[in-house]
């Protein structure tokens, strides 16, 4: 059987030690990796063998803590390897697959994993190419490259280009680790393996569509990244913008990687060019003078969006999506909200008094969906109020606990399933939704920067920005319900 190798570059980074080790660790115990399996670590730090798996066991400790026993850890920790060197140096990138040659004895499938800081892919990919380490007779080679892909969409192209130039598309795999969650993915699930709710997933029934991605932490000690960079591009050009084309594609004709790409692509280009007027920019209090940001900085940890898809399916149909740091709760939902019913028998005044049914998908952290919709009061003539049907995958599925989003995507790289992972076709046309956004912003027809409350749910712009169309922000899934 052909051995199995996965090359970290950016190995001594948090990445490896909060999210890929501790999703390779539960892979292991769940005896969902290949037999023979090898984990070798790359960065310019130094690290010997040993030093470095004791480096890794507090991350695994701390983050797989229902599965983390010491003597599992060790047993997985035997395959794991680290090889000190500057990637971006031709001679360390030689020395790394002499290490790795010796190591696989005679060939093995390579999955390198890019989790550097964005300017060294690049380099890294060059190198690879250099060093003929992206094709083998002995095994395959594929690459996962970690967001951020690009700067803007001309980064974006020009990376893609290198990529293309290295690797064939079939190789490669682009992080967005939103498509590994088990919950965005249930969206595919929800829409396509029942046969209820797509007849009326449409501008006829459909009202408005929202998109949240609130979260409570600040930007901590990643300023002198985020700084420069700003939410559109930290969030909006990759997760809501695919849980926007998870909730609005047309259905693929199979759950396989081309598939499903080609309509998420399909929907993004049918986006249309986004107005000034239809986006909300805001800032939290007291970022500006958090360690790592610049003096004045005008970078939004906070937006708002009203987007519309040119399509049958969706012409008319406001789409509004919102993401910030430093907000009340973390919370991921998206809401649909249907049509009120046309006409009013009851003796409660007009249509427009009637509460519309509201779909919710609770992606996190309180997973489930919910429908809200109208009963009638007990012991009243004509009075209703609004029920829930609640799901919750604790209720549901108590017994399986939700794997995190890059067990999922680790495995898939692995196996060479890239439904979950972006192509370079979709990245452009995300980029060309978010790029003119950013540059607008830069002009005078740009929104002014807003200031929000730490704690509070953004600017009261973004409520506005609903109010003008008849509409307001639902917040449904566990605590945040009680906004
Ligand atoms: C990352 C962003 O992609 O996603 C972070 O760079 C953000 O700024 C994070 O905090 C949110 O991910 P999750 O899985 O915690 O919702």
């Amino acid at each position: 059987m052909t051995a199995t190798t996965l090359v970290i570059f950016g190995a001594s980074g948090d990445l490896t030690e909060r999210k890929l080790i501790p999703a390779l660790y539960n892979l292991y115990v769940k005896d969902r990796l290949p037999k023979d399996f090898n984990i070798i670590g790359n960065s310019r730090s130094e690290f010997a063998h040993d030093a470095y798996r004791d480096k890794l066991r507090k991350g695994v400790e701390e983050h797989s803590a229902s599965s983390y026993t010491a003597e599992q850890y060790d047993a997985f920790a035997a395959h794991i390897w680290y090889v000190a060197g500057d990637a971006k140096e031709p001679e360390a990138m030689a020395a790394l697959d002499a290490f790795l040659k010796e190591h696989e004895n005679g060939g093995a499938d390579r999955l390198y994993y890019l989790s550097t800081a964005p300017f060294l892919y690049e380099p890294i990919l060059n190198n690879l190419n250099t060093c003929g380490m992206n094709h083998s007779p002995d095994g395959w080679r594929r690459i996962v490259i970690e967001k951020p892909f690009g700067y803007d969409l001309k980064t974006a192209h020009a990376l893609n280009d290198v990529v293309h130039t290295v690797f064939d598309e079939s190789q490669v795999y682009r992080i967005d680790h939103y498509l590994g969650k088990e919950t965005a993915q249930n969206i595919i699930f929800f829409r396509f393996a029942n046969a209820i709710f797509e007849p009326i997933w449409n501008r006829n029934t459909i009202d408005n569509v929202q998109i949240t991605v609130a979260e409570s932490v600040d930007v901590g000690r990643r300023a002198g990244f985020y700084d420069g960079a700003g939410v559109l591009r930290d969030m909006f050009q990759n997760h809501l913008l695919s849980l926007l084309a998870l909730t609005t594609m047309e259905p693929p004709s199979s759950f396989e990687a081309n598939a499903l790409r080609n309509e998420m692509v399909k929907l993004w280009k049918a986006v249309y060019p986004v107005k000034m007027s239809q986006t909300v920019r805001a800032q939290y209090e007291g970022y500006s003078v958090a360690e790592g940001v610049a003096l004045n900085s005008h970078t939004p940890t906070y937006a708002a969006l009203e987007l519309h898809i040119g399509n049958w399916r969706w012409e008319g149909v406001p789409f509004y999506l919102r993401s910030g740091k430093a907000l009340s709760a973390k919370t991921t939902e998206i809401t649909v909200t249907f049509k009120r019913p046309p006409h009013m028998m009851f003796r409660m005044g007009n249509v427009s008094h009637m509460n519309s049914n509201k779909l919710t998908f609770c992606i996190q952290p309180n997973e489930g969906v919910t429908l809200g919709f109208e009963g009638k009061v007990p012991d009243t003539a004509q009075e209703t109020q609004t029920v829930h049907m609640d799901f919750t995958y604790d209720t549901a599925f108590g017994e399986h606990e939700i794997p995190e989003a890059y067990e999922r995507l680790l495995l898939d790289a692995i196996i060479g399933d890239a439904a979950l992972f972006a192509r370079g076709d979709g990245i452009e046309a995300q980029w060309d939704i978010i790029d003119p956004i950013i540059k607008g912003w830069e002009t005078r027809e740009a929104p002014p920067l807003g200031l929000y409350r730490r704690g509070s749910w953004g600017p009261e712009a973004a409520d506005h920005l609903l109010a003008r169309n008849g509409h307001e922000w639902h917040l449904r899934c566990g605590d945040s319900a009680r906004k």
